[in-house]
């Protein structure tokens, strides 16, 4: 059994943890997958049907991202860096917790503020939030797209956040149904000795050890930071 870092906070993030900076989650009732369905909007046999629809969709949250601001979950958890290691690990493809000043984030899902090449997926281009649209080619002149795993995709970072919760003191993980594969298998990775919470609103299993603080994330969130702050 590898030693546990008490300085070392791995932070595991889904859409809940930005849903009070009003993006839409994906399972909830007004959620993104009970208005689009997945197979035309979020798969790579999608985007090569009607690449149009795709970048659409990707258009419309990149909008909601541009108008939203990191809420008071991703500040505390940016403020968590004063006193600990974090690392923040998420599912999220905005940039709000980056925005909040978290340091060491790593996305498993992707990022709206890149595309890359459909020729050369190492050609990735950080574009931040502006539309991505049809004729938007990369420098070997073939079509971009977006820079997010779609389903049926390898997910990025896995091994490297698997490694990350390890040695990790406190496991705090904000805002997700738990329901998607790999990410969610990354919780059976921490220490047996860690210290284990969930704060989510509602979750179909909540996973074994974690104590679950349910609640919304903006106000759970800096009432636990500023605990751990002043510990
Ligand atoms: N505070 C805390 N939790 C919240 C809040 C809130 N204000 N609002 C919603 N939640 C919780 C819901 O209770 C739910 O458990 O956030 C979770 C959102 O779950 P999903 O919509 O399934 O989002 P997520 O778990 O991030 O989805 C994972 O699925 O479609 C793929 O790639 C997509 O990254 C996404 C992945």
């Amino acid at each position: 059994m590898p030693s546990i870092n008490p300085q070392k906070i791995v932070v595991f993030t889904g859409a809940g943890v930005s849903a009070e900076s009003g993006l839409k989650t994906f399972r909830d009732n007004d959620g993104l997958w009970n208005n689009y369905r997945v197979e035309d909007v979020a798969t790579p046999e999608a985007f090569a049907r009607d690449p149009g629809l795709v970048l659409e969709f990707y258009n419309q949250r990149r909008a909601q991202a541009r108008n939203a601001q990191p809420n008071a979950a991703h500040e505390a958890i940016a403020r968590l860096e004063e006193k600990y290691e974090v690392v923040v690990i998420t599912q999220n493809v905005d940039d709000l917790h980056e925005r909040a000043g978290s340091t060491n984030v790593l996305h498993l899902h992707g990022l709206l503020t890149e595309a890359r090449s459909t020729a050369d997926p190492s050609l990735i281009y950080e574009r931040g939030l502006a539309d991505l649209n049809l004729g938007d080619l990369c420098e070997k002149g073939s079509q971009l797209r977006p820079n997010i795993v779609w389903f049926g995709e390898m997910v990025i970072n896995i091994e490297p956040a698997a490694r990350e919760f390890v040695d990790a003191g406190k496991v705090l993980v904000v805002g997700t149904s738990l329901q998607v594969y790999p990410a969610a298998g990354l919780l059976k990775k921490a220490h047996f000795h860690s210290e284990k919470y969930l704060v989510t609103l509602e979750v179909d299993y909540p996973p074994r050890h974690f104590k679950w603080m349910r609640g919304k994330a903006a106000s759970v969130v800096p009432s636990l930071a500023k605990n751990w702050l002043q510990a």
